[in-house]
């Protein structure tokens, strides 16, 4: 039985990704900054502040998938808060370089999360793949050095994967409580100008992502991580409202509104970026469990 090592697997992403591995049998361990005992699963202990792993960590597992990293939209961001969102991806990643170099293991394949904010946070409707350029803003300059802080792993020959991944849709956290709670008190209405475009996935197709990324040696590199057809936040917010059968009356709520709410931190919600699979669909055969938005819908409101 392989053993695969979730960094800051205790949040969303990676409770449902444990599930999910250890259905198709593959042991889990986890590293959290704060260990609770969970049935089935050993946690090790790591404190990305003070440079500490514990290295039993490393030396069990044979595969990594890195998702440890501040939440972006957790706090407004003031510049400690800046701080940390880079420093837990980037000092989280070094500490577990330089683990990997100084401990006997066997890991043979490390996924990393990486996030589409690398194109920047509003990209409007111009298509975007792997090849796109970086963006420039906050978001942007994380993800970039999140994903350059995985070269030296790389460098190790240790197989390396980045999913920049997309909106993840999931009722356990993230962007889909917060859009259907108003909707379900028939509240719901498009945020801005509701023509953003939000590059989603559900989260069993994520997580199927970080599987066949851990488990295809042919897989390497980046991809996007995002379903086949991104969606513009009024028409998701209007099949929301559809698949809770809610009546959907309220007017957009204005930009200005959202930018005094959540300052700086309303780019997350004000823009949006129409991400492209590229590289899934011409170079893998990864089968989505929820292509279609609306499935996804039923599936998570249902
Ligand atoms: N959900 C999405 O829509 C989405 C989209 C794009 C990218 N991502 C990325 O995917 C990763 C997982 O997402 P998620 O939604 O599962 O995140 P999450 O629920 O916020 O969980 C992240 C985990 O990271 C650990 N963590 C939090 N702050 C930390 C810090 N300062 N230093 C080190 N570790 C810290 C925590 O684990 P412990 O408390 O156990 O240490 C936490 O459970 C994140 O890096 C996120 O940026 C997510």
């Amino acid at each position: 039985m392989e053993t695969v090592l979730i960094t800051g697997g205790t949040g969303t992403i990676g409770r449902r990704l444990t599930q999910l591995l250890q259905e198709q049998g593959y042991a889990v361990s986890l590293l959290s900054r704060s260990p609770k005992p969970q049935p089935g699963v050993t946690t090790y202990a790591w404190n990305v502040d003070a440079d500490e792993l514990d290295p039993r960590a490393i030396e069990t597992a044979d595969h990594i998938v890195h998702l440890a990293g501040a939440g972006i939209a957790d706090e407004r961001w003031t510049d400690a808060r800046k701080r940390e969102i880079m420093d837990s991806r980037t000092r989280s990643t070094e500490l577990l370089a330089e683990a990997l170099r100084t401990t006997k293991h066997h890991v043979k394949s490390f996924v990393s999360s990486s996030a589409i904010g690398y194109y920047g946070g509003d990209t409007g409707d111009r298509p975007l793949s792997e090849h796109s350029a970086a963006g420039t803003d906050f978001l942007a300059k994380v993800t970039r050095a999140w994903e350059r802080s995985v070269e030296p792993i790389e460098a190790m020959k240790i197989r390396t994967v980045r999913i920049r991944t997309g909106v993840v849709l999931t009722m356990e956290g993230g962007a889909l409580p917060k859009l259907a709670q108003p909707v379900r008190l028939g509240a719901g209405a498009p945020i801005g100008t509701g023509q953003q475009y939000i590059s989603w996935i559900h989260i069993d197709d994520i997580c199927g992502l970080y599987i066949q990324a851990l488990r295809n040696p042919v897989w390497s590199g980046v991809y996007n991580g995002v379903a086949p057809n991104p969606v513009t936040n009024a028409d998701l917010t209007h099949l929301i409202a559809k698949v809770l059968n809610r009546p959907m009356i309220l007017p957009n709520i204005p930009a200005f509104v959202i930018k005094l709410m959540f300052g700086e931190l309303a780019i997350t919600v004000l823009g949006g970026s129409f991400v492209l699979n590229r590289r899934l669909t011409e170079e893998t055969t990864f089968q989505y469990k929820f292509p279609d938005l609306r499935k996804a819908l039923e599936d998570l409101l249902g």
